[in-house]
């Protein structure tokens, strides 16, 4: 048996795997992760995970955003700053709407596999391997672009230490100051289109001066903890990145800090579930609108028998029309069982359309109203609604539609680049993360 039971997985079903074009490659490539540099420590993953424990006690929120999918040609410095950039703007709206501290993490550094709701994709009568992320094949419709490669696992671990590198740098390095990244946020609100936005941004500033001339001039404000994840998929890439950690002696997947399991993998007896029970990252489950109590209560047995404190999250996706039907029961049977697992919602997964002019797409109003929802539900039950999960991008592209900049349909052709999910893009990001500051706002005035 292997040690604390690491390799039990491979007697279940593992789920949404690629049928690898060349087993001696994959042999190799195994081989060679198994013994590359961890891309994190142990002991951030422990902070991150009480820095969760605050969050699922309602003394934090978490903020977590990023590519769809990402890609190995657009892991450029500019596109990872500005993505970097996006995230730390909406978190200092967020902040100052809860009077919570927000963790930031990136769906970056590690986000390049895919589950598919089919293995093939047929184009005219071309029928092709579908296409699973850049770990495993690429986004090209051709024979050879669509061949399940495993040596792209290594550089889908390269390209995740490349990202780390910059997101710590500039993260650390002075680009984070708080100053800076509200001055970033005034080009936003100083833009006309934003105006609606503009007294909560002047409160903001308020703030800003008020700690200036209070003298507050501490290392928090120059830099700060950023986080990154991935959802935990491919087996044969989190596996041979799994540590024993030589301080702890526990195992660690070492890829990435936190790790999700996607909906479409999280059968209890399946592999995924089996597998990442074993690590000690703090985990996300994302729970679609079919999710039974039991079947979270399931999760929670297998995944945190412990009841540990910041170690499992759920990130509900259930639509906009659905949310407030579905999550009260869910939310009120864990906590009848006396669970604390912290809640987030991803308003993205469940309110994917296709427009008529056949680009894949979400409306920014679907995605407020989900996230609108989430709100009101926690509200009115007593629950702490602990964080956001977002597919989003610090370019200016146009694939989700609405928004102040009003995107339609017909300006999805202008720049779309998403080789997955519509992402939001800059500016819809903070439009968000300003509408969801004011309701907390008002929420934490109602209160008050
Ligand atoms: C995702 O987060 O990109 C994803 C595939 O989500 P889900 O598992 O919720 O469908
Ligand atoms: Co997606």
């Amino acid at each position: 048996m292997s040690e604390f039971g690491l390799d039990n997985y491979l007697n279940l079903e593992s789920k949404q795997q690629p049928n690898w074009a060349d087993a001696e490659v994959l042999a190799n490539t195994k081989a060679r992760l198994a013994k590359v540099p961890p891309l994190v420590f142990a002991g951030e993953v422990d902070t991150l995970r009480q820095r969760l424990a605050e969050a699922a006690s309602g003394k934090a929120f978490l903020l977590q955003g990023g590519d769809c999918a990402e890609t190995f040609v657009d892991a450029t410095a500019d596109q990872i700053r500005n993505r970097i950039k996006t995230v730390l703007q909406m978190a200092v709206v967020l902040m100052y709407g809860s009077s919570l501290p927000v963790i930031k993490m990136g769906r970056m550094a590690g986000q390049f596999a895919k589950p598919r709701s089919s293995d093939f994709e047929t184009r005219g009568d071309v029928t092709l391997p579908a296409y699973r992320g850049d770990a495993v094949n690429a986004y090209e419709f051709d024979a050879v672009s669509r061949t399940n490669d495993a040596s792209r696992l290594m550089q889908a671990y390269h390209t995740s230490a490349s990202t780390l590198n910059l997101i710590r740098a500039f993260t650390t390095g002075g680009f984070a100051d708080l100053r800076e990244v509200h001055a970033w946020n005034k080009g936003f609100t100083d833009n006309p289109i934003n105006k609606e936005y503009e007294s909560l941004a002047q409160d903001i500033d308020r703030a800003m001066r008020f700690m200036e001339a209070c003298g507050v001039d501490s290392a928090e404000l120059r830099s700060t903890e950023f986080f990154v994840s991935h959802e935990g998929l491919l087996m044969d890439y989190e596996r041979p990145l799994t540590r024993i950690d030589s301080r702890t002696h526990q195992p660690y997947a070492t890829s990435g800090h936190f790790i999700w399991i996607g909906e479409r993998t999280r059968q209890l007896d399946g592999a995924h579930v089996d597998f990442l029970s074993k690590v000690r990252n703090p985990l996300g489950v994302k729970l679609g609108p079919t999710t039974s109590v039991d079947d979270a209560l399931a999760l929670i047995d297998k995944l945190d028998p412990n009841r540990e404190p910041g170690r499992l999250t759920f990130i509900t996706r259930m639509g906009a029309g659905k949310i407030r039907d579905e999550l009260p029961k869910l939310i009120e049977g864990v906590r009848a069982s006396g669970a604390q697992p912290l809640w987030i919602t991803d308003p993205m997964h469940g309110n994917g359309i296709t427009t008529e002019n056949g680009y894949k797409s979400r409306r920014f109003d679907d995605v407020m109203d989900e996230v609108m929802g989430f709100f009101e539900v926690h509200r009115a039950l007593g629950t702490h609604p602990g964080g956001l999960h977002v597919e989003l991008t610090g370019d200016d592209v146009t694939e989700c539609l609405g928004g102040s900049e009003h995107i339609d349909e017909k300006a999805l052709a202008k720049r779309y680049e998403s080789v997955c999910d519509p992402r939001l893009n800059h500016m819809q990001s903070l439009e968000l993360s300003f509408l969801v500051a004011e309701q907390l706002v008002q929420t934490s005035r109602g209160q008050a």
